[in-house]
């Protein structure tokens, strides 16, 4: 890893806690490893993220099913989908320090990382975290918190197809929480213990696999039209046809979709075709009939599925990354955030140029209030002078800043709003403010 991206992750970690994006988990115990918390523009960030991804992937089309499944499902479907057997990483011990990790991201399969002690042999971990359901701790009331929505969305098929006969192709989506023991939970809110997933189970009929590879193509490709709409820049994503031996159990094809993150190339997202492998799983095991009733050519037959497939923490960790620059504007350096209108939390602060001057703040506060009504993530600050308010709303990624003078109050001539990333500032009318912003930040 090269010194300087080194720095870099250092300083967007210390951005994120300073400016209350990202906070450890448990801190004040010392923290909890692998949980992270999520402070106001934290949550504002994901909220525009996961908005953007509704809207994209479900209000905007007519194929596409919301769901919202419990987190803890009957310990069955973990056993079904193969999840209890299967969902492992390897795992080694340190025979001296008796420090664990993950074997096949070691270097040196043998040597401990942290002491050179000798390292035992690797064993394969679970990384489902097990409870017990109601008040006995016996075999038949175990549980899971879910490794993944997706399974969610499998045992609702036959809910969804029942109220809403949807014919194929369609998919179910979900946004949720999910959790995994990590052996090694890494970079940040990268590799944690509690993620969130913004998944698609999109169904289509086996018979005919060339569609089947085109929806494929063109669900993938869906993915990546999103990320360019969170302003991500193009050069750093990368497709990877995943090779045969590293696909999931359940996959026939998988294309990870990989991002230069400050610490390297990693993967940001996939997509999977799943076949029937799921459907047909929980049919044999539930004994439920799954499968779907072709109206036209009077047949029965087990859908296929492919499966794009989001994790939201990595999402939030790629905007922010590729969102932070250095720079040097007005003879001063300066630390921003380059994010795109659509996701910034704050989409524009409205300032009185001078804190004591009553007509001003009135003024201003007048305008913030009549913005709030109309666009969400309006922030008010009259603290310090103009330039601190500028650096300070630079560096949480503001795209806009109003600024209420003078002019504004004794001639009526608009106010000036400023542009983050170049500093242009132009006079707007009062009356036009609304459409100037809102159409810049949707
Ligand atoms: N349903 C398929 C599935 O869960 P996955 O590749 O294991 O596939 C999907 O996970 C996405 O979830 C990943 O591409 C990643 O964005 C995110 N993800 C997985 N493990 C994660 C972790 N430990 N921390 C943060 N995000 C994670």
């Amino acid at each position: 890893m090269a010194k300087t991206e080194e720095t870099k992750m250092d300083k967007i970690i210390s951005l994120a806690k300073r400016k209350g994006f990202v906070f450890q988990g448990s801190e004040i115990y010392g923290g909890l490893a692998g949980t992270w918390d999520f402070g106001p523009y934290g949550v504002a960030l994901r909220n525009n993220i996961k908005g953007l991804w509704w809207k994209k992937f479900v209000t905007d089309r007519e194929d596409m099913y919301g769901v919202d499944a419990a987190i803890l499902m009957n310990q069955e479907v973990w056993k079904s989908s193969g999840h209890v057997g299967g969902f492992s990483d390897p795992l080694v011990e340190c025979k001296k320090c008796k420090h664990r990790f993950r074997a096949d991201q070691l270097e040196d399969a043998k040597k401990c990382p942290d002491c050179e002690g000798q390292l035992g042999e690797a064993r394969q971990f679970n990384m489902m975290f097990k409870t017990n359901i109601g008040a006995a701790e016996d075999a038949t009331s175990i549980s899971y918190l879910r490794p993944e929505t997706a399974q969610g969305m499998f045992v609702n098929f036959k809910n969804v197809v029942d109220s809403f006969h949807p014919r194929l192709p369609f998919g179910l989506a979900q946004i949720g929480k999910a959790f995994r023991n990590e052996i090694a939970p890494r970079d940040f809110v990268f590799r944690s213990r509690e993620f969130e997933q913004m998944e698609i189970e999109y169904f289509v009929d086996p018979r005919d696999p060339k569609k089947v590879q085109a929806t494929f193509e063109e669900l993938y490709g869906e993915q990546i039209n999103f990320l360019k709409e969170l302003g991500l820049s193009s050069d750093k994503i990368h497709k990877i046809e995943v090779p045969d031996a590293d696909r999931a159990h359940y996959s026939k094809r998988s294309v990870d979709t990989e991002f230069d993150f400050p610490f390297g190339q990693k993967e940001l997202l996939g997509i999977a075709y799943r076949t029937d492998f799921d459907l047909k799983a929980h049919t044999d095991s539930s004994k439920v009939d799954l499968s779907y009733f072709d109206e036209e050519t009077k047949e029965r037959f087990i859908p296929h599925c492919i499966e794009p497939t989001f994790g939201l923490d990595r999402l939030l960790l790629a905007v922010l990354s590729d969102a932070y620059t250095e720079d040097e504007i007005d003879g001063e350096k300066r630390v921003y955030l380059k994010f795109s209108p659509k996701v910034a939390p704050v989409k524009v602060a409205v300032f009185p140029l001078l804190k004591n001057k009553p007509q001003l703040v009135e003024k201003a506060r007048e305008i913030y209030m009549m913005l709030r009504k109309e666009i969400p993530g309006v922030m008010f600050d009259d603290n310090g002078n103009i330039g601190k308010r500028y650096r300070r709303q630079d560096e949480i990624g503001t795209p806009f800043c109003i600024t209420i003078d003078f002019d504004t109050v004794e001639k009526g001539s608009g106010v000036t709003v400023r542009e983050r990333d170049g500093g242009k500032q132009e006079r707007i009318e009062i009356d036009k403010l609304i459409s100037y912003i809102k159409e810049k930040v949707s």
